[in-house]
C-alpha cells in the first residue's frame, strides 16, 4: 500500500519559522557506501541519511555477502570479506540507478561483475554506455545476454587507462574513480564531473590510502594500488545540497524567517545567485543560510541547468515552483535530463502558467496563485517540488507516492516540515496502491 502527505496550504502567507537541519547528502552516502567494497578492512560511515536509496545500497551490499552493522541512528560499519557474490541481482539494482557505481569496485577488487541495467527515477533514458566504454577501456569483457551485463576483467586485473567522457556524468566518474584505485597502473578521466559529492568520496578514499588527484577539476588522475583500510578513519557524509536547497525556497516562498543549518553554503552558489537576483534576501556563514522574507515582489529569473557548479538539475523542479510566484515571464531550460520536466502538468492543474516549449524549456508566468490539487510525483525531486507548491496553495493537496519517491532521498520529511510550521500528515493511501 502506498503513503501519501496531505498538506493544508497557507494561500500565499508566510507562516513558517524556526530552523531546519540537512542531512548527508544521498548522493554522497551511496557513493561511500559502494566504497567499501575496496576496503580490506571495516569501514566506518557516519552521518548517514536513513533514506529508502541508502537502506536498499546497505541491503545490496549484504546480499552480496558484506557485513553491514547499524551502530545507531545515521553510523555503520562495514566489513566486505575475502570473498563476494559478484552477481547483483535485478529486484535490487532495478530499483535505484546508484546501484551501478558498485560495479566498478566489485569489477577492480574480485575480477568479474554482473548486473541488470540499473532503474531509478523516471526522469529520461538514462544509457550506460559509459560504463560499458570504460570497463572495455580498462581491458575488461563485456557480455549482455537477456538484459543482463557480465564484465570480467582481464588476466591480472583491470589495466589503468586514459579515456574521455562524452558527457560530465556523476556516477561514471565515481566508477571509474573507485575501479582505477585497484587497477594496474594510472588512470586518467578527462571531462569528468566536478560535483562536490565526487570531492567528498575522493577525499575519503585517499585518507584510506588511494592515490586521487584533480578530483573537483575536470581531469582525474587515479594511480592504482593495493586495497584501502579503514582503521583509524571514519567517512562522515558531506550535507546535503539538494535539501538545503529545497528548504531554501520553501522559505523564500514561505517563511518569515528560516535558518537552515549544517549545510555548505558554497555548494548552493547558482541557486543563492538565482535567488538574490530574484530579489530574496539571502545570508549565508559558513554552514548556515538564513532567508528572511522582504516586502518587495519577486521577479522571475532564466533557469538553465548544468554540470556542477552550474544550476543543478535535481533543484530544477523546485525553482519552478519558485517562479510561479515571481513576476513575469522566466525561461526554464533542462539540459541534463530530457523527461524533467515532466512534472509540469500536474502544477498547471494547480493554476500555474507554464508553457512547454520542447521536452527540455518551459516558459513561466508569475505570478499565480496555486490551488490545492491531488498530486503524483514523477521522481523524487519533483515529490518535493509538489511539497512547496502545496504549502503555498490555497486549500489542502495530497502527495500520493511519496514512499516510491519523496522516502527514496529525503529523511524525516514530514517531521522536519512540521518543526518549521508546516501542516503536514502522512497517510495510508487506498487508492494509489
Ligand atoms: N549519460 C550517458 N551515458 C552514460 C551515463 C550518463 O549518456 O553511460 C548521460 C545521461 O543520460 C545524462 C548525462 O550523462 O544526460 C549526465 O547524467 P549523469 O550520468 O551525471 O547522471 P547520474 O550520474 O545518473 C547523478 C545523480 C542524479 C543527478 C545527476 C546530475 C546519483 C546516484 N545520481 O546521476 O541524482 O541528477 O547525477 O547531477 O548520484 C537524484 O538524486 O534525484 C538524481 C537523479
Amino acid at each position: 500500500m502506498s503513503e501519501s502527505l496531505v498538506i493544508k496550504g497557507f494561500d500565499g502567507a508566510r507562516k513558517l519559522a524556526g530552523s531546519v537541519r540537512v542531512t548527508g547528502a544521498k548522493n554522497a552516502a551511496l557513493k561511500a557506501i559502494a566504497g567499501t567494497i575496496l576496503f580490506r578492512d571495516e569501514v566506518t560511515l557516519s552521518n548517514i541519511p536513513e533514506i529508502n536509496d541508502v537502506e536498499r545500497m546497505f541491503e545490496l551490499l549484504s546480499l552480496l555477502g558484506a557485513n553491514v552493522a547499524q551502530k545507531k541512528r545515521g553510523v555503520y560499519e562495514v566489513l566486505v570479506p575475502k570473498t563476494l557474490s559478484t552477481t547483483m541481482t535485478p529486484e535490487i539494482a532495478k530499483r535505484f540507478r546508484g546501484s551501478v557505481v558498485a560495479t566498478g569496485p566489485i569489477l577492480a577488487r574480485f575480477g568479474r561483475v554482473s548486473f541488470p541495467h540499473p532503474g531509478g527515477c523516471l526522469i529520461g533514458s538514462r544509457p550506460i554506455d559509459l560504463f560499458i566504454e570504460g570497463f572495455k577501456n580498462m581491458g575488461a569483457t563485456v557480455h549482455l545476454k537477456d538484459s543482463v551485463y557480465t564484465v570480467t576483467a582481464p588476466e591480472g586485473g583491470l589495466r589503468g587507462a586514459t579515456f574521455f567522457l562524452k558527457h560530465q556524468s556523476v556516477t561514471v566518474t565515481e566508477t571509474f574513480m573507485m575501479a582505477a584505485t585497484l587497477a594496474k597502473g594510472t588512470t586518467v578521466i578527462k571531462n569528468a564531473a566536478m560535483e562536490p559529492e565526487i570531492e567528498d568520496l575522493a577525499n575519503f578514499l585517499n585518507t584510506c590510502g588511494a592515490k586521487i588527484s584533480g578530483h573537483g577539476t575536470p581531469t582525474i588522475t587515479i594511480r592504482g594500488g593495493k586495497l584501502l583500510s579503514g582503521k583509524g578513519h571514519t567517512y562522515k557524509t558531506m550535507p546535503d545540497r539538494i535539501d538545503a536547497g529545497s528548504f531554501l525556497v520553501l522559505g523564500a516562498l514561505a517563511a518569515k524567517e528560516l535558518t537552515i543549518t549544517d549545510c555548505n553554503p558554497l555548494h548552493l552558489e547558482a541557486l543563492i545567485e538565482a535567488l538574490r537576483t530574484a530579489g530574496v534576501h539571502i545570508e549565508t556563514t559558513k554552514n548556515t543560510i538564513v532567508v528572511r522574507a522582504g516586502n518587495k515582489a519577486y521577479t522571475g529569473v532564466g533557469i538553465k541547468t548544468h554540470e556542477y557548479p552550474g544550476f543543478p538539475t535535481d533543484l530544477q523542479a523546485p525553482m519552478v515552483i519558485f517562479l510561479t510566484q515571481a513576476e513575469g515571464e522566466s525561461m526554464v531550460f533542462e539540459t541534463i535530463f530530457e523527461g524533467r520536466l515532466n512534472y509540469v502538468e500536474a502544477l498547471s492543474s494547480m493554476g500555474a502558467s507554464i508553457v512547454t516549449m520542447d521536452p527540455h524549456r518551459v516558459l513561466v508566468r508569475g505570478t499565480t496563485s496555486l490551488k490545492g490539487r491531488n498530486l503524483k510525483s514523477p521522481d523524487l525531486r519533483a515529490g518535493l517540488a509538489f511539497v512547496i507548491a502545496a504549502v503555498i496553495a490555497k486549500g489542502e493537496s495530497v502527495i500520493h507516492n511519496v514512499d516510491t519517491t519523496i522516502d527514496r532521498g529525503y529523511e524525516d520529511i514530514e517531521d522536519r516540515l512540521r518543526a518549521i510550521g508546516v501542516e503536514v500528515e502522512r497517510v495510508r493511501d487506498q487508492s494509489a496502491s
